[in-house]
């Protein structure tokens, strides 16, 4: 797997776009092994988990190895660049964890930060879409500002493409979206997860 481009561009600018990243039929066998009903998305951590559907309106549910051989396979992909990224940017990256989103019609996540406030287990936030028929009129790019809340950039959520941003260093929003969106989220982390 050729991860320089994503490594030189990770410490360069703190964020890459890698378009391609998984393959349509690969995207399908993972959706074939997700179960039919989610969760409510919440925000906060632990002790003060809470669902609020004013700052965000997706379902997910977390990966497991036990889903079956195509999510094996995307961890085991995720496995890899941690290593890498360990090896040559020295992040001391200890684990990943990632779940399936979906967001309804209508369904949006307003700009935040991946950690809450004091907290800084995450390190490295991963997007991969799985929308095979985006089309502009569908809504619900990912805005990405920074520090300074200025817009960076605007991503479109197309099957295949997985964005990797420093957790820390980009606020973001998803727009409302006007179809089913789906994708998996991930953040590498500073220590082990539960
Ligand atoms: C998130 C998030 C962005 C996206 O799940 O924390 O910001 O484009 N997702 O789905
Ligand atoms: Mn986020």
């Amino acid at each position: 797997m050729l991860t320089n481009k994503l490594i030189d561009s990770l410490s360069s600018q703190g964020w890459y776009v890698w378009d391609g990243f998984l393959a349509l039929s690969d995207i399908q066998m993972i959706k074939q092994c997700l179960p039919k009903t989610l969760q409510d998305a919440r925000i906060g951590y632990r002790g003060s988990l809470q669902e609020n559907k004013t700052i965000r309106g997706d379902q997910t549910v977390w990966l497991e190895p036990e889903m079956g051989e195509p999510v094996i396979h995307y961890l085991d992909k995720m496995e890899q660049i941690r290593q890498a990224l360990n090896c040559q940017l020295y992040l001391g990256l200890r684990d990943f964890e990632t779940h399936f989103c979906r967001y309804p019609k209508g369904g949006f996540y307003k700009k935040h930060f991946d950690n809450p406030k004091g907290v800084s287990r995450r390190k490295i936030t991963t997007v991969l879409y799985m929308n095979e028929l985006w089309k502009p009129t569908d809504g619900g790019e990912l805005i990405v500002y920074d520090h300074e809340d200025n817009h960076l950039f605007r991503l479109e959520p197309v099957a295949g493409r997985m964005i990797f941003f420093m957790s820390e260093e980009f606020p973001h929003e998803v727009l409302p979206t006007e179809t089913n969106r789906e994708s998996i989220t991930g953040w590498f982390l500073t220590e082990k997860k539960l």
